[in-house]
């Protein structure tokens, strides 16, 4: 079972019309600002510690679309879409922040490119 800490979803709710005119702004910039895909696959301790389900947490909250699974050889992989600052966040959380147990010993990066628009409406855990 992954529970997220309850710290998490008692800091979400007061932030919510911040959020919004926050999500105004990003859609007033967007036509501004490149788009950016960008693949990922994380080693480590990364499976069996919720790390899936972190990574889906924090991908909703910076703000990009895409997915994320575990791999049969004990990583776990995806795909990150998104504006290129906030693809920029969620890289530097899939490389050095993680979930709470998790141990990540290193993660790398392909296929990066500027695309034209958005391949995902969501970010989603696949099995
Ligand atoms: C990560 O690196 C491994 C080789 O160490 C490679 O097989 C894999 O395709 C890479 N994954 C990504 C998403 O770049
Ligand atoms: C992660 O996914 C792989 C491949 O789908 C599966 O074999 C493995 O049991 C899964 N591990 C965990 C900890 O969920
Ligand atoms: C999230 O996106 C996936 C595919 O990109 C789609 O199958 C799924 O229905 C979407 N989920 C929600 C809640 O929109």
């Amino acid at each position: 079972m992954c529970p997220l800490p309850l710290a998490a979803a008692a800091v979400a709710a007061p932030r919510a019309p911040l959020r919004l005119l926050n999500r105004g702004l990003t859609a007033a910039m967007s036509t501004a600002r490149s788009l950016k895909s960008v693949d990922y696959e994380v080693f480590g301790r990364v499976q069996g510690v919720c790390f899936r389900m972190y990574t889906e947490d924090e991908a909703r909250k910076i703000g990009v679309v895409g997915w994320v699974k575990n791999t049969s050889k004990g990583t776990v992989t995806g795909q990150v879409q998104g504006p290129e600052d906030k693809v920029n966040s969620m890289k530097s959380w899939l490389s050095k922040v993680g979930s709470p147990s998790s141990r990540i010993d290193r993660t790398n990066f392909s296929n990066e490119k500027t695309i034209s628009k958005l391949e995902y409406s969501n970010f989603s855990i696949r099995y």
